[in-house]
């Protein structure tokens, strides 16, 4: 399976994939695609020999869809069977979403269905939640909602911020997004879950 990655900004997530993609892996990366030429992701990706591509979405201004048109591009070309939102931070009309469905995976740092959308991590501390995590799922035309193909917790502890338990989450989402995608590219939609 050939998998494009698409990023916004340091691509964290984006490495721990490329890099579980080895060996008797069912998948390999075949593009790294930013929506900023500033993401830190593009030279990490550059270091691995993956192809990298950016389609800056400020030109575009509020025109989702002419940026989309653009975006596609690069991952048609590269021949991708999976996309995977990993740290992109734009949101996705249904448009470009439904060419990819059933086939598109994203990470979001809270444990589904609670905190779609932004400051999951203070949200969750300001909830007094004991919990905490992150979540892959399929991409569908709703925000941070579709199938959900694996999860991973973590406590929150007293005196957390929301920087902690972010970069204690971050540590779980390096975990969990390769453990789901090896499946996923095996055709294997069994749910991952990691405590
Ligand atoms: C992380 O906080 C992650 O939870 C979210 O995007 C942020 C940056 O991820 N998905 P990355 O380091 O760019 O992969």
């Amino acid at each position: 399976k050939r998998v494009a990655l698409l990023i916004s900004g340091g691509g964290s997530n984006m490495v721990a994939l490329a890099d579980s993609m080895t060996g008797d892996h069912p998948a390999r990366p075949v593009l790294v695609l930013a929506n900023d030429p500033e993401a830190g992701g593009l030279a990490k990706a550059a270091a691995r020999g993956i192809p990298v591509a950016v389609v800056d979405h400020r030109p575009f201004k509020g025109d989702r869809a002419a940026f989309e048109a653009e975006l596609v591009k690069p991952i048609l070309a590269a021949g991708a069977d999976i996309v995977c939102l990993a740290g992109f931070m734009r949101v996705l009309t249904a448009g470009f979403v439904n060419r990819f469905a059933g086939r598109m995976l994203n990470i979001h740092p809270s444990l589904l269905p609670k905190y779609p959308g932004l400051h999951t991590h203070q949200r969750a501390i300001d909830a007094g939640d004991t919990k905490a995590g992150c979540t892959v799922h399929e991409v569908t035309p709703v925000l941070d909602d579709g199938p959900i193909l694996g999860q991973a917790r973590v406590p929150v502890l007293p005196g957390d911020t929301a920087e902690i338990l972010a970069a204690r989450v971050l540590v779980q989402e390096h975990r969990l997004y390769p453990a789901v995608l090896r499946r996923y590219a095996a055709g294997d939609r069994t749910p991952v879950f990691l405590d």
